[in-house]
Parts: structure tokens; C-alpha cells; sequence
């Protein structure tokens, strides 16, 4: 977008992800949960939703023209991985009105997100068709879901923060479409760009632990390539990602072999 300046663009984030933490560090206890403060794990789930409370409602603009056409292809029933508070639900709720979506299960292992979850779902027509789920993708089956039983996955903002596992992740998520069944895909991955890729590489440093493990070099195009068979495989990088983008994406769709 800005040239070189996009550089900056990952350590802005993170200056406003360090603000953020006093303020987490003080709503706990004012929230009746100062117990929590005893877990590291429990802090950065706390922290994450503090942050992304603002920062997710505060990039929609510039990440919907991108997300909007993509999700809108969703249909039939669908597994949303990861949608934190909900960012894309008006657009899934503008989908399920014109008849092509049954079924949505949010996957969401966050406890913080869960409250805000459900309110969106109200908030956008879709609590008889949007169902919040907490836990993680492994343990779906758990909660009714049958291995190829999926129209569509949608992966928005999610595939960089699920740990070391994403090939396991991506593979377990393969599993529950149907053959035929379409993977929805915006997400953002390692640079292509060598002076970019070793601006990340710096940025690394802070970046997984200051942003929930978010994985800022990870080549997700190759592990949902690797994921299973595909009859076909339609991701690009995003249109506008200048060379210096700290973030760029790579989005598009993958259609499971029948
Ligand atoms: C990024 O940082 C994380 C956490 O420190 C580390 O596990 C990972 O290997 C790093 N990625 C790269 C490509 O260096």
C-alpha cells in the first residue's frame, strides 16, 4: 500500500498490543477474576481478547474488501475456525438470508470470545443457524461433528495462531469435508520478498508471544496444499500486498478431491 513504510505495519501492532496489557493486567481482578492472574496461559487469552476487542472491529475496513467476496461463497453447512468475537458474521448473516448456508459451527477454544460470539450471532439473525462451539478442532467429533460432513471451511485470520500443529490442524479440518467441499481461505503468511522475510524473521522475536502465538513466517499455502487431496486449488496472494508488507495474505479457495 505505502511502500516501505509498510514495514512499520507490524510493529505498529505491536506497540498497541503492549498498551494493551496493563489494561488487561487491571480488568482482571476489577472483573472478579484476579485468579486468573496466576496462569500465563490465562493472561494471554485475556490479553488477546482485550486487544482484539478493538483492533479486530478497527481493521475490518481494510481487510473486508478482501474477506467479504470470499466468505460469501460460503454454503451448505460450515465449520468458521477460529472467529474470535464474530468479526465476519454480518457477512455470513448476509449469506444465510439468501438461503445458501444451513449450518455454521464456530469453532472458538478462546472462553473469553464466547460471550461476545453468541451476541453477534443475535446481533446478525443467526442464532438458530450459528452454532458456537468451545473447544478445539481435534475435538469436534465430540460434539456431533461426522468427519465428511462439511460443505465449507472458512479460515479467516486463524491458521497463524493454532501452535506448531497447523499440519495436523489443517489435516483434522480436511477430514470433516465432504468430497467436493470447498475451504474458504484468507490468511497471513510468510513474505515472498527476502528483505521482508528477514524483517519478520526480527520480528519474530516478540511477535508469537506478545500476539497469542500468532506465527508470523508460517507458509500456510503449503500446509493446506499438503492437507489432503485437492480436486482444486485456487489460492493467490493477495491483490495490493506491495513487496514490503509485513502481512501479506494469501487467500482464495481449495475444493476437496471426490
Ligand atoms: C518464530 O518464533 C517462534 C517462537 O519463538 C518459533 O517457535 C518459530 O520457530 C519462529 N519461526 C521462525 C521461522 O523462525
Amino acid at each position: 500500500m505505502f511502500g516501505p513504510l509498510d514495514l512499520l505495519v507490524p510493529p505498529i501492532l505491536l506497540f498497541c498490543t503492549v498498551l494493551t496489557l496493563p489494561f488487561t493486567l487491571l480488568l482482571l481482578p476489577v472483573t472478579g477474576r484476579a485468579g486468573d492472574l496466576a496462569s500465563i496461559a490465562k493472561i494471554r487469552n485475556a490479553w488477546f481478547k482485550h486487544l482484539w476487542a478493538w483492533f479486530g472491529p478497527g481493521s475490518k475496513p481494510i481487510f473486508a474488501p478482501r474477506v467479504q467476496p470470499i466468505v460469501s461463497q460460503a454454503k451448505g453447512v460450515c465449520i468458521d475456525v477460529g472467529p474470535a468475537s464474530g468479526i465476519w458474521l454480518k457477512e455470513l448473516g448476509d449469506v444465510v438470508r439468501r438461503g445458501a448456508i444451513t449450518k455454521i459451527y464456530g469453532v472458538e477454544p478462546n472462553p473469553n470470545f464466547q460471550a461476545d460470539l453468541r451476541k453477534n450471532a443475535a446481533k446478525y439473525g443467526l442464532e438458530k443457524v450459528y452454532q458456537p462451539i468451545q473447544a478445539y478442532v481435534q475435538d469436534l467429533e465430540k460434539f456431533g461433528v461426522a468427519k465428511g460432513s462439511i460443505d465449507t471451511i472458512i479460515t479467516v485470520h486463524v491458521l497463524c495462531s493454532v501452535g506448531d500443529h497447523s499440519d495436523q490442524i489443517c489435516k483434522d479440518l480436511y477430514d470433516y469435508l465432504k468430497p467436493g467441499g470447498q475451504w474458504l481461505v484468507y490468511e497471513h503468511v510468510v513474505a515472498r520478498f527476502a528483505v521482508t522475510r528477514a524483517w519478520q524473521k526480527l520480528l519474530n522475536l516478540s511477535w508469537p508471544i506478545l500476539l497469542d502465538q500468532c506465527e508470523l513466517l508460517r507458509d500456510t499455502e503449503s500446509v493446506l496444499r499438503n492437507a489432503g487431496e485437492w480436486a482444486a486449488v485456487d489460492l493467490r496472494p493477495s491483490p495490493g500486498d506491495g513487496w514490503f508488507q509485513g502481512l501479506p495474505h494469501v487467500e482464495g479457495k481449495l475444493i476437496k478431491a471426490g
